[in-house]
């Protein structure tokens, strides 16, 4: 399997405080990996750093061989921002097709785009006049329109009904199938195990990358948030038990 995209001891500070702590671990090709983690645990900004929008303090970050943020990456590349970026005084057809000409998509596949996100039916509407789940789906419509070889989707299903998401999910390891890589995030715990591999992220800090299968057997549960809480607990334990001989 190759390597789609390398972290190597990444620090990030933002404004004073620093939110990486040294983070470490790599992407297969056409994998979904989803990074999951609370609020506030730094998946948005490993995120910005992977699409080269977040300064660094140290370490690096390698997309597809390149440094991120290669301008050669530009259209490699596709992020889907936590907050919907799309023109609200434009229609979903309107904004996804203004996409696919900055990119010299035609379109015809600007509106397969709107398609797949489950949006045809409101195709012609304003974007202003939509609902946060649909607006947030225009938003991907967008992102997935210029067939980037790396997709950063950040909380893509939030807010998102029971079906829909996982109509989305389908289609994210439809991509994958097809050579795409993905990394998805999320802070919801029940969608970590619709991935192949997970990266639990924590105070800016991993707390496991591995697949959910390997994840469940090291924690001794099937449920991926007990898992999850039961792998923090050791590492404090850890923690506390080296303060301890320190
Ligand atoms: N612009 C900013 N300035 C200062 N701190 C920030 C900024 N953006 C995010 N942070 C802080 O960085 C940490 C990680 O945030 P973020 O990457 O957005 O987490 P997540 O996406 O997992 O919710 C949080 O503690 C957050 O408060
Ligand atoms: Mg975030």
């Amino acid at each position: 399997m190759e390597i789609a995209m390398a972290i190597d001891d990444l620090v990030v500070a933002r404004g004073k405080r620093r939110v990486l702590h040294g983070l470490t671990c790599t992407i297969q090709q056409g994998s979904v990996t989803g990074l999951l983690g609370p609020s506030g645990s730094g998946k948005t900004t490993l995120m910005r750093s992977v699409v080269g929008v977040q300064k660094i303090q140290s370490g690096s970050v390698t997309v597809l061989g390149q440094p991120a943020g290669s301008a050669s990456l530009r259209d490699k590349v596709g992020y889907l921002t936590q907050a919907p970026s799309v023109y609200a005084d434009l229609t979903v057809r309107e904004n996804a097709r203004y996409f696919a000409s900055l990119y010299g998509i035609s379109r015809r596949e600007a509106d397969q785009s709107v398609t797949d996100v489950g949006l045809h039916e409101a195709a012609d509407q304003l974007v202003g006049t939509l609902s946060g789940g649909q607006r947030a789906r225009a938003s991907l419509a967008c992102a997935l329109v210029s067939k980037p070889e790396l997709l950063i989707l950040d909380e893509p299903t939030v807010g998102q009904d029971p079906v829909l998401r996982n109509d989305l999910w389908q289609q994210f390891h439809a991509l994958a199938q097809a050579g795409t890589t993905l990394l998805v995030s999320s802070h919801v715990m029940d969608e970590a195990g619709r991935c192949e591999r997970l990266i639990l992220i924590r105070e800016g800090c991993i707390v496991a990358d591995d697949t959910p299968a390997a994840v469940r057997a090291a924690t001794g549960t099937d449920d991926l948030e007990e898992a999850f809480l039961r792998l923090v607990l050791e590492q404090e334990k850890l923690e506390q038990e080296k303060a301890k001989v320190a």
